[in-house]
């Protein structure tokens, strides 16, 4: 018999270099979910991928002087790295540039339109001339340019349109027929009140204002609208009207689709609407999750290292980070994210409960019987609740599970933790193990100690991945008595099991020696972000001579030509008229300037500057600004009216 299948994705990611904490929480929970449905057994297919379409991402890439290509061939490759380092572990990763998704959206756009779901209309917005944007209004800041603060003015752009407005009814129809499909269930008011109820209007699935998207096959200079090229990667990494996978048929409908709750929209919508056009199954389930927050608002990666998922790994440990995200917040609910939560969180459940539990346990072991319990046991009406708990918590868990409800389960596990903490109170080994006589009752106690804490392993294993074979390893349990299975049955470690002593798994962490670190570290990057350079800032003026002035060559360049230099995200590669022809040079002013506020603009040029190399690129020769203020730099710029190499002195 073919094993039941499990199909769960995460939404598809921006290619950013910025992902924070925040972000790799859908991931964390993805993942757990599916380690935990293949350790039940199922036949798991676990995706996840970057979403790398768009305006903004062909804006970021001229920014940076690079391609959109190059970009987000860069970005692609940080986030895999992010997630190896979390311990995700995707079956796939679909990157909506590949071109077998390319295809794939393509036919999808055409049949659509063949079926008169899309038709061709006019996107009304405003538009931005100097920075050549369409916005809509609700883009608008103040009612101008988000980008450049500028006026807008009223404009039309030919699009297509997907008509999501006919399919209101459906939708409403689905939700009631089928309460389960959105959840938590607060979010389903949400997207009912909020925008089915005012009325849905058509979707623009096409542009024509920028081109790094995908091409409307049969209509060139239209691009594919970012919705309708992102959803779509939910079958298309199947194999959806492409050859690169065969897998449709055995995955669709997905199980689960884990998004935060700010795309749910997209998701509990427009996608069910655009799988009804294409008269496909809908998924099983969409569960919008709450947000991270921090304590001062919304979680961005500019807060710096308190949110930097690397930095957070290598100072306590991915599995404990993976406890925390899980534990602290209940999944459908936002919740604050801090340093102290987290340094509680980790002295309390994992280093105080979870870790002196397996390291007591082993050390006694090791102290009553050298490391291998004898086979005689004495058993207790005393371990009796404890073997009870132990052999319910499978299943406890796994209904909270089931639910996504994360924080129930782990809180089920580590009830379990404390009575097994309890048990060793109760107990009291170390006085066993004074009388030679309860050597049979100090075997049954340690036995039962490693017992529940294999069941506890086994539990733990789809949230702490890394944790659950340390500790396997430290019970002596082997590899047959720790699967998912096991851990609803008791009196499966071998009956003269041998532990063995191993690193501590959580050390303890001195909250008050860590906070102040923590402390110091955010002061020194303040502070370092506040110092002026030291060669920027002379301490004094050195007096020189109208002779060492006159060594230097000031003459007045025009910039023709300005890109970034590649991945650099200060510098710009400058082409300047110096009067006698363009040379090439180099300059750190690319966080103040556009490079269409510097082309055309006469600049003060030092020309006879030694060239050298700057990120690979040769400069030849500077271009004098201004400290306008701690973090402002203002190029000088000249009259136009003078000639380009005329000498300044
Ligand atoms: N590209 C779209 C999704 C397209 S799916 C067809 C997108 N990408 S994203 O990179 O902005 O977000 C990816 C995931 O990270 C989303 O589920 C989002 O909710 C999640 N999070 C980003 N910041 C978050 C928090 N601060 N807290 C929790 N999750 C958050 O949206």
């Amino acid at each position: 018999m073919s094993k039941k299948t499990f199909y769960i994705t995460t939404p598809i990611y921006y290619p950013s270099d910025k992902l924070h904490i925040g972000h790799s929480y859908t991931t964390v929970a993805a993942d757990t979910m599916a380690r935990y449905k293949r350790m039940q057994g199922y036949d798991v297919m676990f995706l996840t991928g970057t979403d790398e379409h768009g305006q903004k991402i062909e804006e970021k890439a001229k920014q940076k002087g690079v391609t959109p290509k190059q970009y987000v061939d860069d970005m692609a490759v940080s986030i895999k790295e992010l997630w190896k380092l979390l311990n995700i572990s995707n079956d796939r990763f679909i990157r909506t540039t590949d071109p077998y998704h390319e295809e794939s959206v393509q036919k999808i756009f055409k049949t659509l339109y063949d079926k008169g779901d899309i038709y061709k209309g006019v996107y009304k917005g405003k538009y931005c001339t100097p920075c050549e944007s369409f916005w809509t209004e609700s883009q608008l800041v103040d009612g101008k340019c988000p980008d450049c603060g500028r006026d807008v003015a009223d404009a039309e752009e030919e699009a297509y349109f997907f008509r999501l407005s006919q399919y209101a009814d459906r939708l409403l129809k689905l939700y009631e027929e089928r309460p389960d499909f959105m959840e938590p269930q607060k979010r389903l008011n949400e997207m009912v009140n909020n925008f089915i109820k005012p009325g849905l209007e058509d979707l623009c699935v096409s542009r024509t204002s920028f081109t790094w998207g995908i091409p409307v096959d049969f209509d060139p200079g239209h691009v594919v609208y970012v919705w309708m090229d992102a959803l779509n990667n939910y079958i298309t990494a199947l194999g959806y009207q492409n050859g690169q996978y065969d897998d449709f048929e055995k995955y669709w409908p997905a199980d689960v689709h884990l998004v935060g709750k700010e795309i749910m929209r997209f998701h509990s919508i427009i996608w069910p609407a655009f799988l009804m056009a294409l008269d496909l199954p809908l998924p099983k389930k969409v569960y919008g999750h709450g947000w991270l927050l921090l304590d001062g608002g919304k979680m961005s990666k500019s807060k710096g290292n308190v949110v930097d998922p690397v930095v957070l790994c290598d100072r306590y440990g991915v599995d404990a980070i993976r406890y925390f995200l899980l534990r602290e917040i209940p999944f459908g609910s936002d919740g604050l994210f801090s340093n102290e939560a987290l340094i509680t969180r980790i002295n309390s459940d994992l280093a105080n409960d979870l870790g002196n539990l397996v390291s007591r346990t082993v050390s006694m072991v090791i102290k009553y019987f050298g490391g291998t319990l004898p086979s005689e046991r004495e058993a207790d009406a005393l371990d009796e609740t404890l073997i009870s708990l132990a052999k319910e918590t499978k299943a406890k868990a796994e209904s909270y599970l089931d639910n996504l409800t994360f924080s129930n389960a782990l809180t089920e596990i580590f009830k379990l933790v404390s009575r097994t903490n309890k048990y060793i109170d109760e107990t009291a080994p170390w006085v066993l193990g004074k009388d030679e006589t309860r050597k049979a009752r100090l075997a049954a106690v340690l036995y039962n100690l490693c017992e529940a804490i294999r069941i506890i392993g086994i539990l733990i294993e789809p949230f702490m991945p890394a944790t659950a074979p340390k500790i396997f390893e430290q019970i002596g349990a082997p590899e047959s008595v720790t699967d998912w299975e096991s851990a609803g049955q008791w009196g499966l470690m071998p009956p003269s099991c041998t532990v063995q002593k191993g690193d501590s798994l959580f050390p303890r962490i001195d909250v008050a020696k860590e906070l102040e670190e923590l402390e110091k570290n955010k002061a020194a990057a303040q502070k370092e972000a506040q110092q002026p350079k030291k060669e920027e800032k002379p301490e004094g003026v050195a007096v020189i001579t109208i002779d060492d002035f006159a060594k230097v060559s000031l003459i007045v360049a025009q910039i023709k030509e300005c890109v970034m230099v590649p991945k650099s995200d200060k510098l710009y590669q400058l082409q300047v008229d110096d009067g006698t022809g363009i040379r090439q040079v180099v300059s750190g002013i690319a966080k103040w300037y556009r490079p269409e506020d510097l082309i055309g603009k006469k600049i003060v040029l030092v020309s006879n500057l030694k060239p050298v190399k700057l990120r690979g690129v040769m400069s030849n020769g500077m271009i004098l600004a201004a400290d306008a203020s701690e973090d402002d730099v203002k190029v000088l710029f000249l009259d136009d009216s003078i000639p380009n190499g005329s000498n300044i002195h």
